[in-house]
This record gives structure tokens, C-alpha cells and sequence, in this order.
């Protein structure tokens, strides 16, 4: 799929006030002190500012974002709070720019739906989290199949609902990268979004502690 036009899409949405979220991760994330924690879709940064400082110095917090104009702006708000403890990273969901087991907490929010290879997505969650590491990701599934013609739509996918899965796909996937203890922590009636009916949803996940899981 054509990325530009998502990057496109949200660059200009980086300087708007709209909210751009579909659930509430970080208020189930619990970032701690000393923890490195990673936001995947950053956008503004705004969540990864609030994980920099409950992780506080010891502590470091990543972004990473597909949008030029995401990058910039989330720069410039962690520059106006003087947050040192930050970096945002222009990167692809799919090839996730952080080195492996590197990260305590990974949340998103309202943003894997957008990524065409979501079982990369979450095999590099898996590598990038250290053993006994959590994840909080909020995001869609579909209700319905989405229309053939829609699902690889750049623009129908940058409006968070063309590349939306149905719920039992998205558990299985993140089963087969490796988690356990994966619960739902919240989950929304369902809604017209685009051409579909959706449902958002907050989950929480492990990756084990023990020694001879995967990775
Ligand atoms: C709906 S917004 C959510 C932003 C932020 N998480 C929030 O809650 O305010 C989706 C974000 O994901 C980013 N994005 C979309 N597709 C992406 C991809 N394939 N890889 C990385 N980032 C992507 C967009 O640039 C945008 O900032």
C-alpha cells in the first residue's frame, strides 16, 4: 500500500487539536519508574511525554510514526516541556526501527489497524519487549468483512476503518507472535465507521518471563 497518502493525511492533522484516538491505553499502561516504554503511532506524542515522565530519569520513552508531520510536532511539544528522556522515530509498524528486548511496556493507540502485514506487527512487539514485558494497545476490529474494494484504499485506510480485522483473526495473531495472559480490558458497543461496523477495544498482554518461551 502507498503510505504517502497516510503520511499525508496525518502530517496535516498534526498541528489540529481533534483527538485522534480510539481508546484509552495509556490510562491502563502504568508506566514506572526506570521503565523504557515505546508508543507505536505516536502521533503527537502526547502519551509518550506522560510515559517519559513516570519512567523519569532512569527511565526513556519512544515514539514511532509513519508521519513527517507527527515526528516534528511530537519534537517540539517534548521541547517545550523540556523532556530529554524522549526520541521519536520516523518508522513503519512492520519494520519497527528499535532494537529487540529493549522495551518493559509497548502501548498504541489507534493505530495497528492502519498496517497491511499486521503479524509483522506483532512479531516485532514480541522482539522488541523484553521477557516478562507488557504491551497496552488500544485499536479497531471489524465487525463485518470490509469491502474488497476499500481494504487496500490508502485513504479509506487512513480514515481508521479500511484495514480493520475481525476480532478473532486479531486475537489469533497476537496468540501465534507469542503472548500470553492477553485480556480485554475494554471494549465499545459497536459503530458505523466509513462503510462498516466497528468495535474499539483495549488489550493487555505478556510477553513470558521464563526462559524457554519464544525469542
Ligand atoms: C489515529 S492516529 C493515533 C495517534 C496517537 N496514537 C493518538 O492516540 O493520538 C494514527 C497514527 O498512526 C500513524 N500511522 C499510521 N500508519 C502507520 C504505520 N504503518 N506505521 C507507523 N505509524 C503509522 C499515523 O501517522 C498517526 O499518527
Amino acid at each position: 500500500m502507498d503510505t504517502s497518502v497516510i503520511n499525508e493525511r496525518y502530517s496535516k492533522l498534526a498541528e489540529d487539536t481533534c483527538c485522534l484516538s480510539c481508546g484509552g491505553a495509556i490510562n491502563f499502561s502504568d508506566p514506572r519508574e526506570g521503565e523504557v516504554c515505546v508508543d507505536l503511532g505516536c502521533g503527537r506524542g502526547n502519551d509518550v511525554i506522560r510515559m517519559a515522565q513516570a519512567a523519569g530519569v532512569k527511565g526513556f520513552a519512544y515514539g514511532l510514526d509513519i508521519s513527517d508531520g507527527m515526528i516534528e510536532k511530537a519534537n517540539r511539544n517534548a521541547a517545550k516541556l523540556e523532556i530529554g528522556n524522549v526520541k521519536f522515530i520516523k518508522s513503519e509498524l512492520e519494520s519497527l526501527k528499535l532494537p529487540s528486548g529493549i522495551a518493559d511496556l509497548v502501548i498504541s493507540n489507534c493505530t495497528i489497524n492502519h498496517a497491511t502485514d499486521k503479524k509483522a506487527v506483532w512479531d516485532k512487539i514480541y522482539r522488541i519487549l523484553k521477557k516478562g514485558g507488557r504491551f497496552v494497545i488500544s485499536d479497531i476490529y471489524s465487525l463485518e468483512e470490509v469491502p474488497e474494494e476499500y481494504r487496500n484504499d490508502p485513504a479509506a485506510v487512513s480514515e481508521c476503518w479500511a484495514g480493520s480485522i475481525k476480532k478473532d483473526e486479531y486475537m489469533k495473531i497476537i496468540t501465534a507472535a507469542g503472548f500470553s495472559e492477553v485480556d480485554i480490558l475494554e471494549e465499545s458497543k459497536p459503530y458505523i465507521k466509513g462503510k462498516i461496523e466497528i468495535s474499539s477495544f483495549t488489550i493487555h498482554g505478556k510477553k513470558a518471563a521464563c526462559c524457554s518461551c519464544k525469542g
